[in-house]
């Protein structure tokens, strides 16, 4: 287990950061059992604080994985729950209670009286003194010894959210606006989500005896950071722990990656100074100082806390220039690479010309949504380019849609004159489903196929606009991804063995693929892994040894730009032609099933991203774009 060690003063609160969320979650499963096997040997009980959410899923997975295979056994464990929605019913489907049971107490062999999880069925009367009597029980059995937290965008521990106070013990409190936000796709919408919650106020968590706060994914980073450097407030609960006496904040690389000793770390203490992080400093100091890299002083170096990067004897005025040019060189127009031009210090090969390419795109719409503009600069200046779809995205489709488009077919088998009964039986079976069944379609399988096809046809509508050959378009339909839910199968043989087809069948030259590892369960991530899987498969052929594997950025962040090592510009005109590809994915337009926390369109979001990164390189004194898609070299 790597864990970064190297920690800043700016710190007040122990933090370890892991390679990934596997990792640290195995580190505090370990804690755990290792107290209740200690506990279990005393015959004493072992009182833990629980939380839902994210978070700690991975923790629920380890800790059955240890009660399984190393007979941990639950017996002499008892449970806290942090919280409840309110109102809420124990069977609800998006009840804290059926999350506990799901993911963690019908694995193990905890004894049901020993758990305990706030009830969201009380009438509002009853609470002040039921919640008296959740605190009273923790206390009267000694404590918690261990609470597990998460932690929300709005910096809330269990439902404590700003403005709480460090005396509030268990209670009934109001969710924020966010947290609502945040709660939304699971509920099918921000209007189904309760506006209350009963949770275990501050003093109460305070008083466990060791707190693990667990956090993932970088839309935590800035709420870590300011939990764990900032002031201690009621306006970010987390911020408590810095007066807990044994709390560890347990984080991987992307939820730490606000914290100053990493993305400042020559101000939290000693630096290394590899090339990245000198590119990062001066990007950085340019930030700043408002000034383009070869504008720099010696004074800005120092003034900004930079020293230790001149104590080499450079300059500032030749380190300025060594920055200034690496970054010039990852701009290239020739995403496949310039024929017959000197490569040197281009991104890219010039030879082979043209290049076989495979787009990966995991969803049937992240192609032209996050590099629509290098897809189509790919197609215009002549290579093979292949898009590979992994997944359907059939759950992504509204029902009405699904309803319209069967009608559609239906016409015209009708003005046709090639009705056959066949269809109409399937035309009976999808509309009475989707009659009977408002807003739950996905549960049938044609309507699913329905669905599935309708997104087939808005991508290949876009790769035909793109300039993409007909039958380089390749639906994979990846298995995994078939459930007709959000939850989907784990990836099996049957993923790999369809990607290692497909990259034998066109032995390309450039991969580009989505590559976001952040969430490990996204689809994204998932995809992503299976390629690289499939990659590992087929690495010892000959083919692979001319293959360069590109990674772009699927979410609507973008690569930091000491991390790019391509960047395509994409001129006013490109920028509209990539917009029209996206607006191909009609089903996607308006309003999606699922919009995320983001109000902007999928093209305004795409837009405003490559725009951002455009604007970047601009201030930073490098050639001024309309916009730029940037990518990661990955080599395997
Ligand atoms: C859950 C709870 C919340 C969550 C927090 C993070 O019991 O009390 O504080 O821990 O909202 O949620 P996730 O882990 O889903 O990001």
């Amino acid at each position: 287990m790597t864990e970064s060690t190297l920690r800043s003063h700016l710190e007040k609160v122990p933090v370890k950061i892991f390679n990934d969320r596997d990792e640290g979650s195995k580190l505090v499963a370990r804690e755990i059992a290792s107290l209740i096997k200690e506990k279990n040997k005393l015959d004493k009980f072992t009182v833990l604080g629980l939380a839902t959410g994210g978070s700690p899923l991975l923790l629920y997975k380890e800790l059955i994985k240890i009660h399984k295979e190393e007979g941990l056994s639950f017996k002499r464990v008892i449970t806290f729950n942090l919280d409840e929605y309110y109102p809420m019913k124990p069977d609800d489907a998006n009840s804290y209670h059926h999350f506990m049971y799901e993911n963690f107490f019908s694995h193990v062999d905890i004894e049901p009286e020993n758990i305990n999880i706030p009830d969201g069925t009380l009438s509002v009367e009853k609470i002040d003194n039921y919640c008296r009597d959740y605190d009273n029980k923790i206390k009267s059995l000694g404590g918690l010894d261990i609470q597990i937290l998460g932690i929300g965008r709005t910096g809330h521990i269990g439902f404590n959210e700003p403005g709480s106070q460090s005396g509030d013990e268990t209670r009934l409190v109001h969710l924020n606006e966010i947290t609502i936000e945040d709660a939304a796709k699971g509920f099918g919408g921000k209007e189904n989500v309760p506006r209350s919650a009963i949770t275990m106020g501050v003093k109460t968590i305070m008083q466990a005896e060791r707190v693990f706060l667990m956090a993932w994914g970088r839309e935590k980073s800035e709420v870590i950071k300011a939990a764990v450097e900032g002031p201690v407030t009621g306006e970010l609960p987390a911020s408590f722990l810095q007066n807990h006496p044994d709390a560890v904040i347990v984080l991987d690389p992307a939820a730490g990656s606000h914290l100053s000793r990493i993305e400042t770390p020559w101000l939290a203490g000693k630096c290394d100074w590899t090339d990245r992080m000198q590119k990062k400093a001066l990007i950085w100091l340019s930030g700043h100082t408002k000034k383009p890299i070869l504008k720099l002083t010696e004074s800005d170096y120092k003034e900004w806390g930079l020293n230790s990067l001149l104590q080499t004897g450079e300059k500032a005025y030749d380190l300025n220039i060594e920055i200034h040019n690496k970054l010039q060189q990852t701009i290239t127009g020739w995403p496949g690479g310039k024929p017959g031009s000197d490569d040197k210090t281009r991104p890219e090969r010039s030879e082979p010309f043209p290049k076989r390419v495979i787009v990966f795109s995991p969803h049937p719409d992240d192609d032209v949504i996050s590099m629509g503009g290098t897809l189509i600069r790919l197609a215009e200046q002549g290579h093979d380019v292949h898009v590979a779809y992994q997944t359907s995205g059939n759950i992504a489709v509204f029902d009405d849609d699904a309803y319209r488009f069967m009608d559609f077919v239906r016409g015209i088998s009708k003005k046709m004159s090639v009705c056959e009964p066949e269809f109409e039986k399937i035309y009976q079976n999808i509309a009475g489903y989707l009659k009977t069944h408002p807003g739950n379609g996905n549960g049938n399988p044609d309507v699913l196929t329905v669905k599935g096809l309708i997104r087939q046809g808005e991508a290949a509508a876009a790769c035909r606009f793109s300039g993409v050959k007909e039958e380089n378009v390749h639906f994979l339909d990846l298995p995994f991804y078939e459930t007709g839910s959000v939850e989907k199968n784990p990836v099996s043989q049957a993923d790999i063995d369809i990607i290692v087809d497909l990259l034998r069948e066109v032995k390309p030259h450039q991969i580009y693929a989505a590559g976001d590892l952040q969430d490990p369960h996204g689809t994204h991530a998932v995809c992503l892994h299976a390629i690289f899987d499939a990659l590992k498969v087929v690495k010892e052929e000959a083919w692979t040894r001319d293959c360069w594997v590109w990674l772009y950025r699927g979410a609507w962040q973008e690569w930091d730009v000491e991390d790019v090592e391509m960047a395509v510009p994409i001129s006013p005109d490109e920028l509209k032609k990539k917009r029209m590809a996206i607006f191909k994915h009609q089903s996607q337009k308006d309003e999606p099933v699922f919009p995320g926390t983001d109000s902007r369109e999928f093209w305004e979001r795409a837009e405003d991203r490559n725009r951002e990164t455009a604007k970047l390189y601009d201030s930073l004194g490098l050639t001024e774009y309309e916009a730029i898609e940037a990518f990661r070299r990955y080599k395997f």
